[in-house]
């Protein structure tokens, strides 16, 4: 159903706490978070060997975690460490553990083969810590599989439509997008050239509302649920197609979406910007204005999703048109990806 060999992101580093038992269910699997006395994230499986239990109920001792049902103790690899009842431990007490890896203000998460679980296949959210930027974030619980939010990143034509009042123009859907795919990377890229801007982007960029942008949106995917855009505005004419962004701003948008179940997902993102980043009212402007964008979006993904799970197998295929052509080749990427996972567990 989803992708397994991939690093996920699982939860902010501040949703995870030294001495707290937190669960998550990731990809439709209960997983128990803790912190170690080190500080170092852990992920077991939430599921007792014994009956079930979830292991999140329990307590922690030490760096171990107790099952509240009947006691059984695990260490961080999963393995039972202990049986009240009985001295002996059979080797098949024990529950599954996750590679996991904090970076990026992120926790990370290895849903897949533990054995490939190779840190330098993270993907790239630099922008979340690096000095030179200043941001925002939060998790968003969507209503909708992951793939509805992937298609709705890939085409901002409903930009003018779902954000009429913050990031929407009428001029968005007059301009062409370029659609790239380099290996399992799509690029989206639209120039908005010599229109008014936004209400948003008069705030951040200081532009009258008469004043006229060049404004871009160069959209990044890579599976299964990675989407950065590269957003901004200059002043019309001053050269920021050919790079020259000195006289406009720049923004990151930052998004990993992280399966919950089929129909639910993490919506993990954050605002970035590299102008201003010794005002924080700055950040809080800029973040207040996206969280509120896509609290719309959540609006229209979870009504679609109602619709496709009420129409279930009756589901009639759906019309495609240019602007989906981002979407169109993510959800192949991710296909594939799928099915040659699938392809491989069945010669094992
Ligand atoms: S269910 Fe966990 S110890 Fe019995
Ligand atoms: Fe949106």
């Amino acid at each position: 159903m989803f992708p397994r060999n991939f690093w996920y992101v699982a939860g902010w580093d501040w949703e995870i706490r030294r001495q707290e038992l937190f669960r998550r269910t990731l990809c439709n699997e209960p997983v128990v978070f803790w912190r170690r006395e080190d500080g170092k994230p852990v992920a077991l499986e939430d599921r007792c060997c014994h009956r079930h239990v979830p292991l999140s109920g329990g307590r922690l001792r030490g760096d171990n975690v107790e099952c509240p049902y009947h006691g059984l103790t695990y260490d961080c690899t999963g393995a039972c460490v202990r049986v009240p009842s009985q001295k002996a431990i059979p080797p098949s007490a024990r529950v599954r553990s996750y590679p996991v890896v904090e970076r990026h203000h992120w926790i990370w998460i290895w849903m897949g083969d533990p054995a490939l679980a190779d840190p330098a296949l993270i993907e790239d959210y630099h922008w979340n810590d690096d000095p030179a930027w200043r941001f925002k974030g939060e998790r968003l619980q969507v209503e909708g599989n992951y793939l509805l939010l992937v298609d709705n990143l890939l085409d901002l034509t409903h930009l003018q439509f779902v954000h009429r009042t913050t990031l929407g123009t009428e001029a968005i859907s007059n301009f062409p997008i370029k659609v790239e795919r380099e290996d399992t990377r799509v690029r989206v890229t639209r120039w908005i050239m010599d229109s008014p801007a936004p209400p948003f982007f008069q705030k951040a960029g200081g532009f009258s509302p008469t004043e006229h942008v060049d404004r871009w949106q160069i959209i990044e995917f890579t599976p299964p649920g990675f989407v950065r855009l590269d957003v901004g505005a200059a002043r019309a004419g001053t050269g920021a197609p050919e790079g020259d962004r000195s006289q406009g701003f720049t923004m990151r948008n930052l998004n990993a979406l992280t399966p919950e179940t089929d129909s639910s997902t993490h919506y993990f993102w954050g605002q970035a910007h590299n102008f201003g980043i010794d005002d924080p009212s700055i950040t809080e402007m800029l973040f207040n204005q996206v969280h509120t964008a896509f609290l719309e979006d959540l609006v229209i993904v979870r009504n679609q999703q109602s619709n496709i799970d009420a129409y279930a197998s009756k589901l009639p295929d759906q019309v495609d048109f240019g602007q989906d052509a981002g979407g169109i080749r993510a959800r192949r990427i991710v296909q594939d990806i799928i099915d040659a996972e699938n392809a491989a567990t069945d010669q094992h």
